[in-house]
């Protein structure tokens, strides 16, 4: 088997090393030494923004928010699913993220930062999140409602982080939240701010093999 190889190294703005590595035509991008994404295993990422913005009445021109660049899946899968009026909107905590997914990572997923449709943000997706109204907004920035990498993510979702969402969304709007692990708690939180709320068990690589993801979809109900 080939040896990893280290191409880049960096810290996000709250001192957590993030590196990039490279074993023949696969990524991994590491944060903390733990594998925080690796590029066998996009199909998980993609059903976030397949199945978010599924979920919306229409998709043309929709406002999307997504938190968490990555290797660029989510990012690629909500360009994929809207028109050619929307807005896709991307926040990435980590400055060295965004920099590789112009450089060794563009390719992944189709180069979708090259989108004329695209804004990013280098900072904190709670920063945008206020930024709404939008039609979808979804985050896949650590490990889900248990975050592993950021202590600091954890409020997004909270009680608070869920209704500073609810209030961020346009009538009908989507929240998508990517997950390592299932957590009856927080659809519990989703359904109590008001959310018409389910998760879908989905598989994390294109095989079908090997691990599950865990999905929300929170639709804001159309009578409010
Ligand atoms: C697991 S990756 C996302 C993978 C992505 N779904 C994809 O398609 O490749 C998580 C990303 O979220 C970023 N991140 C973590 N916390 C964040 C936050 N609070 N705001 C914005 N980005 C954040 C990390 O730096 C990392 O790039």
């Amino acid at each position: 088997m080939l040896p990893w190889k280290r191409l880049d190294a960096d810290q996000a703005p709250d001192g957590e090393v993030i590196s990039l590595h490279q074993r023949g035509e696969e990524f991994l991008i590491r944060a903390g030494g733990r594998d925080l994404m690796s590029s066998r295993d996009d199909a998980s990422s993609r059903a976030l923004a397949t199945l978010g913005c599924a979920a919306l009445p229409q998709r043309d021109a929709v406002r999307v928010l997504v938190g968490g660049l990555g290797l660029g899946y989510t990012l690629r899968a909500a360009l994929d699913a809207v028109g050619d009026g929307a807005e896709v909107h991307v926040a990435e905590l980590a400055p060295c993220v965004v920099r590789w997914n112009r450089g060794p990572l563009a390719h992944l997923a189709g180069r979708p930062l090259e989108d004329r449709r695209v804004s990013v943000h280098e900072g904190d997706v709670r920063q945008v999140i206020s930024r709404g109204p939008w039609d979808a907004i979804l985050l896949d920035v650590d490990n889900g409602p248990d975050p592993l990498t950021h202590d600091n993510n954890e409020a997004l979702y909270s009680r608070r982080g869920v209704e500073q969402a609810y209030r961020a969304l346009s009538p009908h709007g989507v929240v998508g939240v990517w997950s390592f692990s299932d957590d009856p708690g927080f659809t519990r939180r989703l359904q109590r701010q008001g959310f018409e709320a389910h998760v879908e068990r989905v598989s994390a690589s294109r095989t079908g093999r090997g691990r599950y993801h865990y999905i929300w979809v929170a639709r804001r109900p159309s009578r409010v």
